[in-house]
């Protein structure tokens, strides 16, 4: 149940909400595991990009939340965005514009490589950076934030691994 604060997404009771909603197995290559390390990828981005930190966030879990197979899974960029939209009234107290950036960073993420707005970037970036749990190495030439491209430069998150460990659930 959603107990946030107005104006404050309370992300321990979403992802729970979420999680247990799963509608592919949660082992899987795209499932929870991969969401969490998105987050926390884009929470280390953000700051550094003028990104909102929220809407990253939010990216982290919905994107993937509707894959149907673990395949190329065509349009389920579209449904984890759908998805959100579909618990914004109950869960997510973002303004309008929050919104579109999360919509579209969503629908997006699996057709376009690279983005100017610092926030979807941000999410994308974040998202690319867990390619190595599929064996492809993340390439700094996709990267769209110059610290996305530092981060595939340096083939690890371990220099900044003293910050990661800040982040907590809330
Ligand atoms: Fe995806
Ligand atoms: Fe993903």
């Amino acid at each position: 149940m959603n107990s946030a604060p107005p104006g404050k997404v309370n992300f321990p009771a979403l992802w729970q909400h979420v999680t247990s909603a799963v509608a592919h197995r949660p082992w899987s290559l795209h499932g929870p595991d991969h969401w969490r390390r998105v987050e926390r990828n884009g929470r280390l981005l953000a700051p550094r990009c003028g990104a909102d930190v929220t809407v990253v966030r939010l990216f982290a879990l919905f994107h993937d939340a509707r894959r149907e197979n673990e395949g190329h899974d065509r349009g389920h960029g579209r449904r984890g965005g759908d998805y959100a939209r579909e618990l914004r009234a109950g869960w997510l107290p973002i303004t309008d514009d929050q919104f579109e950036l999360l919509h579209f960073a969503c629908v997006w993420h699996t057709d376009a490589h690279q983005h100017d707005d610092p926030t979807i970037g941000a999410c994308w970036d974040a998202d690319r950076l867990d390619l190595g749990r599929v064996g492809v190495i993340p390439s700094p030439e996709y990267m769209s934030t110059a610290f996305g491209r530092e981060i595939a430069e340096h083939g690890t998150l371990f220099p900044w691994e003293k910050e990661l460990l800040t982040f907590t659930e809330e």
